[in-house]
């Protein structure tokens, strides 16, 4: 068997041989089919990418048939289970675990760059008391890059360490502080004595107390929901960080294209539209008239549905079970009781079998987060937080890749043609 596609072009008659690597043929091979000189090769025309690979990739697994998702061969629930979010952001920026000294150092780093530079402090107290805190991250991590500009000098491994340091370190004080601006808050400044993610609740709630402590459940809780939201291989805000940062630009404004991606409602802005949605619906008996909403194309079930799991996310799995450990601390939310009733019903309506569509991530990591005390602008944020060293990972395996280049796909033009201007006076005669 020939791992070879035989086409022939019908215009032409022509026959050509396109190689079949990894399942995949190239577009360029398909380009040198034309019908002459002077007219374009075959294109493929793909809107929203369904069916193109647009890079070799190390950094995660995804089967969406079977349900299944590793971060550089580890299944997500193993991790999960046993690791902490900084240890699988080491794993994914590395390519593999580390050791115990290799953890502390690493540790170490990211604790040490917690602190932003105070001129940050000072613009983002500009933005408006009502501004939304994922429209704030992405205009502060954009103007880090200001703050570091050697990060421009994407050549130097030491230096790209550096930056991506810096960026995992500094995303929670970000993120923190956008949401205490929301509240008319003063600022908390990082602790470098408490763990990543206890640092982070610390900076979101701390008011007068000397020393901020957290559940350990509740912190715990919060660490899986960042392991879950590490990465997701080639979803729109990673295709946006490889996109923008195959310009070569640096990481801090790669990062910031990846933000502004994962703001939109159908990508990480749906957990926050979960709830709304929950809240709208209000009782179990508004269900059906909802889902029957939904089969009338009105609207979408929000954290329903996924372009690459076509069975149920293993991370809504995880976080389902997630709930019962918050909600033992925090009591439970009631929406759970709707979310829970709407996800049975949808999972046996035709309308939804037919289309695969099965919970995400999204449909009940809002309950967790409402049950953590974060209001529902905040969930995003703590999407991005947790889908940082992702980003970075696969920014840095694009910089390495000697096969990428400048994103630049093509398009069918379909405009007019060498029509003649006519200037303003006589047009507007
Ligand atoms: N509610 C109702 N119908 C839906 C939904 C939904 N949530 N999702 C897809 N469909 C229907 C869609 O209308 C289409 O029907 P038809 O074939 O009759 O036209 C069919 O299912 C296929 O959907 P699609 O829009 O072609 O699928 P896609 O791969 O382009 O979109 C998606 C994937 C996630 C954008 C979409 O499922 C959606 O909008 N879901 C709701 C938003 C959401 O929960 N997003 C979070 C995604 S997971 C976290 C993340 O990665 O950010």
């Amino acid at each position: 068997m020939a791992d070879s596609l035989t086409v022939t072009d019908n215009r032409t008659g022509e026959s050509y041989e396109v190689p079949i690597t990894d399942g995949t043929v190239r577009a360029a091979d398909l380009g040198k089919i034309r019908v002459d000189d002077d007219t374009p090769g075959l294109a493929v025309y793909d809107p929203g990418f369904v069916n193109t690979a647009s890079c070799r990739s190390a950094v995660t697994f995804i089967d969406g048939e079977k349900g299944i998702l590793e971060y550089r061969g580890y299944p997500i629930e193993q991790l999960a289970e046993h690791s902490t979010f900084l240890e699988v952001a080491y794993l994914l920026i590395h390519g593999e675990l580390p050791t115990r000294e290799q953890y502390a150092a690493w540790e170490h780093e990211i604790t040490f760059h917690t602190f932003v530079h105070e001129n940050v402090k000072g613009f983002m107290e500009g933005f408006r008391y009502d501004a939304h805190p994922m429209g704030i991250l992405m205009a502060s991590v954009g103007a880090l890059s200001t703050f570091y500009p050697e990060s421009r000098n994407i050549s130097d491994p030491e230096n790209r360490h550096m930056q991506i340091v810096r960026m995992i370190a500094k995303m929670p004080t970000l993120g923190a502080w956008a949401f205490r601006n929301a509240q008319g808050k003063p600022y908390v400044y990082p602790d470098n004595d408490l763990s990543y993610t206890e640092n982070f609740l610390a900076m979101l709630f701390k008011m007068s107390e000397r020393k901020f402590e957290a559940d350990p459940r509740l912190v715990k809780a919060l660490d899986v929901l960042f392991i879950l939201h590490a990465d997701h291989e080639q979803n729109c805000s990673t295709n946006a960080v490889r996109s923008v940062g195959s310009s070569q630009v640096d990481p801090y404004s790669a990062v910031a294209a990846g933000v502004a991606a994962l703001y939109g409602p159908l990508h990480g802005g749906a957990n926050e539209s979960v709830l709304r949605m929950l809240r709208r619906i209000g009782t179990k008996d508004n269900i059906p008239a909802f889902i029957e909403g939904v089969k009338n194309g009105d609207e979408k079930l929000m954290g329903f549905g996924h372009r690459v799991y076509k069975n149920y996310d293993p991370r809504a799995k995880i976080i389902k079970k997630a709930c019962d450990d918050v909600f033992e601390v925090t009591g439970v939310n009631p929406l759970l009781e709707i979310a829970q009733e709407l996800e049975k019903i949808a999972l046996e309506d035709e309308y939804f079998v037919s289309r695969k569509l099965y919970p995400n991530v999204d449909f009940y990591s809002g309950l967790i987060y409402e049950a953590l005390q974060f209001p529902p602008e905040m969930f995003t944020v703590l999407f991005a937080i947790g889908r940082t060293p992702g980003w970075l990972a696969q920014w840095l395996e694009l910089v390495q890749d000697k096969e990428q280049k400048i994103a630049r796909p093509k398009q069918i033009y379909t405009g007019g043609r060498g029509l003649d201007f006519t200037p303003r006076e006589q047009r507007w005669a």
